[in-house]
């Protein structure tokens, strides 16, 4: 999209990020979720949210069926309308850090390109890809929503594993095997990258 608007300047805030972080205790990031619908993207940022929460961090989470009610809500699932959808999120999750927040974002985001045009718009250190890794298969039997029964008998157009790819990341910042490990064991991962990092205390 064009901006035709390049007369446009940037308004600085006096309070900046770094003031924010101060007053929060705690460092603003970006926990990018990624991988297939009934990978446990929402339950794991949700769950990664209370227990952050609990440590009076400041959250918000930006979850793909809630965006797609709003922000989104003009946009459908093939491959332009997802891409709009994560450069929109993208920006919103730029906002955010700037506003100080952990933002936890859970969306297929099936695409690299999409997703490290994200990192670029985010910027590198503050964007951690927590992939999601989970088979195809076991998505497939939880179906939590019944979407992969419908995608199966051609009801829905362009589904993420069955008619349209997800593209695994190569290199993300963090890996959890949600078919394999508990959901306690998921969030204690990320918690301990945080603070391994210095993002929280
Ligand atoms: S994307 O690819 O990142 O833009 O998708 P996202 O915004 O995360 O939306 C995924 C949720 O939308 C529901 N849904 C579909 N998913 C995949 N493919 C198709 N065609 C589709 N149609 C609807 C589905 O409930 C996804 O939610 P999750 O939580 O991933 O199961």
């Amino acid at each position: 999209m064009r901006n035709e608007y390049n007369h446009l300047v940037w308004h600085q805030s006096q309070v900046t990020r770094a003031c924010r972080e101060a007053l929060n205790g705690h460092k603003s990031v970006i926990l990018w979720f990624t991988g297939l619908s009934g990978a446990g993207k929402s339950t794991l940022a949700h769950a990664v949210e209370k227990r952050l929460y609990e440590r009076k961090c400041r959250t918000f989470v930006l979850d793909g069926d809630n965006v797609r009610h709003g922000l989104s809500s003009d946009l459908g699932f093939d491959e332009a309308d997802r891409k709009e959808n994560i450069r929109r999120i993208a920006q919103v999750a730029k906002l955010m850090l700037e506003a100080g927040h952990i933002t936890l974002t859970a969306f297929i985001s099936p695409f690299r390109l999409e997703r490290n045009l994200a990192r670029q718009i985010v910027a590198e250190g503050d964007f951690i890809e927590i992939y999601c890794k989970c088979a195809l298969t076991v998505c497939e039997q939880r179906d939590i929503k019944g979407l992969y029964q419908k995608a199966r008998l051609g009801h829905i157009a362009n589904f993420t594993g069955i008619s349209s790819p997800y593209e695994a990341p190569e290199n993300p910042e963090l890996i959890v095997d949600t078919d394999q490990w508990s959901i306690d064991e998921c969030v204690q991962c990320v918690l301990d990258y945080l603070q391994e990092k210095g993002i929280i205390h």
